[in-house]
């Protein structure tokens, strides 16, 4: 039997999948089973943020799977405490928790607020508003605080306690936290799967104000706009405003499972041995790599972003076809006046692996991508787009 029907047989049925296998790759090349090259501006939605098979990150998780592939949290464990550091010396979070999925850091992140808010206010302190339109995760509890409703039918009863308020209106979020007891809101700085829609620097500065004001605490969700990806840091950098707590996931494990979720000044010592655990959490191959990338996205890296995303703009925002791009750094959402599935189907049969976002093509390249490739992934862009 062939792998597609393998697939079909064995792996449950929770993915339509592209009829392709994808079997090695190095950098932002990837190849399938056949042999056929692609440029990847997908990079496994938003993770291998250095290509595949980057030197330096291989050599620091083989190092270190060589040496131990896990110890569990009942040790101490140097991966794990680095990577926590240099976490903590660039955002100016306090405390780390490690897990393993985007899903896991958001659930850290709602168990904090509500302790946090529960022993500060009381136990009925308990609502997080999230915003509609929103994309959190797949457990019962982010399900829940997803502001999506497709997400959500089939899945009913979902954890009580999520308020939805429309991303944008500074009033009618005010307006719910003047009639609800919340705990705290809860923001991605664009909404990835949401079809790459970036929250404006004026509404993200009214949740700020509104949750210092109210002592609510401002979780952002940077699992796909975290570790480089917009050109900062971290997406809430661009907007100049400190969280409670930030989650992220994704591209610092660079392709192995990490997820992390920060604790700044007011949260660090929320969590007290035995209320919060993970077996594979800090895990340290996984650290090891990811301490690998955080260490390389400086300044000077970050700029490079910011150059890749001002050519992507410029090579495409007046093309043929192209009714509008929205995202920062290298997260971008093309709005196609073709069905954005024929769009695709171009891309992919001329050698380019952009992804989708609701009706946008979704970019999301290595960071470090060479202009090379980058030039000829926009060229085959381009004439899909026509
Ligand atoms: C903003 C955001 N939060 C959470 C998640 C869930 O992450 P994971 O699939 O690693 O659980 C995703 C995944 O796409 C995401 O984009």
């Amino acid at each position: 039997m062939s792998i597609k029907e393998l697939d079909n047989k064995y792996v449950a049925n929770t993915y339509a999948r592209f009829p392709i296998e994808i079997v090695s790759g190095k950098g932002s090349k990837l190849y399938d089973d056949r042999g056929k090259e692609y440029i990847d501006m997908g990079t496994g939605i938003g993770v291998s943020i250095f290509g595949v098979g980057d030197d330096e990150w291989v050599n620091a998780v083989t190092e270190q799977v060589g040496k131990l592939q896990h110890t569990s949290n009942l040790y101490y464990s140097s991966p794990c405490v680095k990577l926590a550091e240099i976490l903590c010396e660039k955002t100016g979070a306090k405390k780390v928790f490690f897990s393993n999925s985007g899903a896991e850091a958001n659930e850290c992140a709602i168990k904090a607020a509500r302790k946090y808010a529960a022993e500060k206010n009381g136990a009925d302190y308990y609502n997080i508003i999230t915003l509609v339109n929103s994309f959190h995760g797949r457990t019962i509890t982010t399900l829940a605080a997803t502001g999506q409703d497709s997400f959500h039918n089939d899945f009913l009863p979902l954890t009580e306690g999520f308020l939805y308020a429309e991303a944008g209106n500074a009033d009618a979020l005010k307006k719910l936290v003047s009639e609800n007891k919340v705990a705290a809101i809860m923001i991605e700085p664009i909404q990835g799967e949401g079809g790459v829609v970036p929250l404006s620097a004026e509404f993200v500065n009214a949740v700020a104000e509104l949750c210092e004001e109210n002592d609510i605490l401002l979780i952002v969700d940077e699992v796909q706009t975290g570790n480089g990806r917009t050109g900062a840091l971290y997406g809430y950098m661009k907007f100049g405003i400190v969280p409670d707590i930030v989650s992220t996931a994704k591209g610092l494990g660079g392709g192995l499972p990490l997820g992390a979720t920060m604790f700044f000044e007011k949260t660090a010592d929320v969590y007290t041995p035995g209320s919060h655990g993970s077996t594979f959490g800090g895990n340290p191959v996984s650290c090891a790599g990811a301490y690998n990338i955080i260490k390389r996205l400086d300044d000077e890296f970050l700029q490079e972003v910011e150059k890749k995303h001002d050519y992507i703009i410029s090579e495409l925002q007046n093309a043929q076809g192209v009714a509008g791009i929205t995202g920062l750094g290298l997260m971008l959402g093309i709005e196609t006046v073709k069905d954005v599935n024929e769009v695709l189907k171009f891309c992919q049969d001329n050698g380019v692996l952009p992804i989708k976002a609701k009706n946008k093509l979704r970019l999301l390249p290595p960071l470090n991508i060479t202009f090379d490739d980058l030039k000829k992934a926009v060229e085959v862009i381009k004439n899909a787009c026509k």
